[in-house]
């Protein structure tokens, strides 16, 4: 599995694996319930991908194995993980450690002193198992980068 930077040529396949992800492994935030996963989904989609790829503000990477997306991974320049997704064909595989270190190691490379986050309750014992701790802000995490 190699992480690279994200293309326009993998906006459908890409956002597919978040509109996926979200609908079939999120059900502990969305309950299943179908507006609430369409409201998730609504800005996942090829358009909204090539808008990520473009601007300056964020970096987009994907996790890809064989030609297949398999985890989508957003840094913002400021220390944001705005996205971290895992498809359900490749999920407890790795994906996510993976893709979390490598947008942890993109943010030292431009001198960030950390990362945060908003978890789902999905993956919050996740993003603990990685060194994330709760704020006490809603469900931001945070993890520094230079302990
Ligand atoms: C929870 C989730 C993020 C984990 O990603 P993943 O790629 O499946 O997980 P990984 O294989 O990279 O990491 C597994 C680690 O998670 C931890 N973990 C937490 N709960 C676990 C569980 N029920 N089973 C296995 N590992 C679990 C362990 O520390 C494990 O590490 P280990 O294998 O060294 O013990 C992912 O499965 C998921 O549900 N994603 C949905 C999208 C989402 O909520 N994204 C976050 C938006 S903020």
């Amino acid at each position: 599995m190699e992480i690279r930077k994200a293309t326009h040529a993998d906006a459908e396949n890409g956002s597919a694996v978040l509109r996926r992800s979200i609908t079939e492994l999120c059900e502990a935030d969305h309950g299943g319930d179908q507006a609430a996963i369409a409201a998730w989904c609504a800005n996942k989609t090829p358009e909204m991908w090539r808008t990520w790829v473009d601007q300056q503000a964020t970096q987009l990477y994907v996790a890809v194995e064989a030609g297949k997306i398999l985890g989508v991974g957003m840094l913002g320049n400021t220390g944001d993980i705005l996205l971290n997704y895992v498809s359900p064909d490749a999920r407890w595989r790795g994906v996510s450690k993976a893709m979390v270190a490598h947008i942890e190691s993109e943010a030292r490379k431009i001198g960030l002193p950390k990362c945060t986050l908003k978890s789902s309750k999905t993956a919050h014992a996740f993003y603990e198992a990685v060194g994330y701790q709760d704020t006490g802000d809603g469900n931001v995490m945070t993890k520094d980068l230079n302990p």
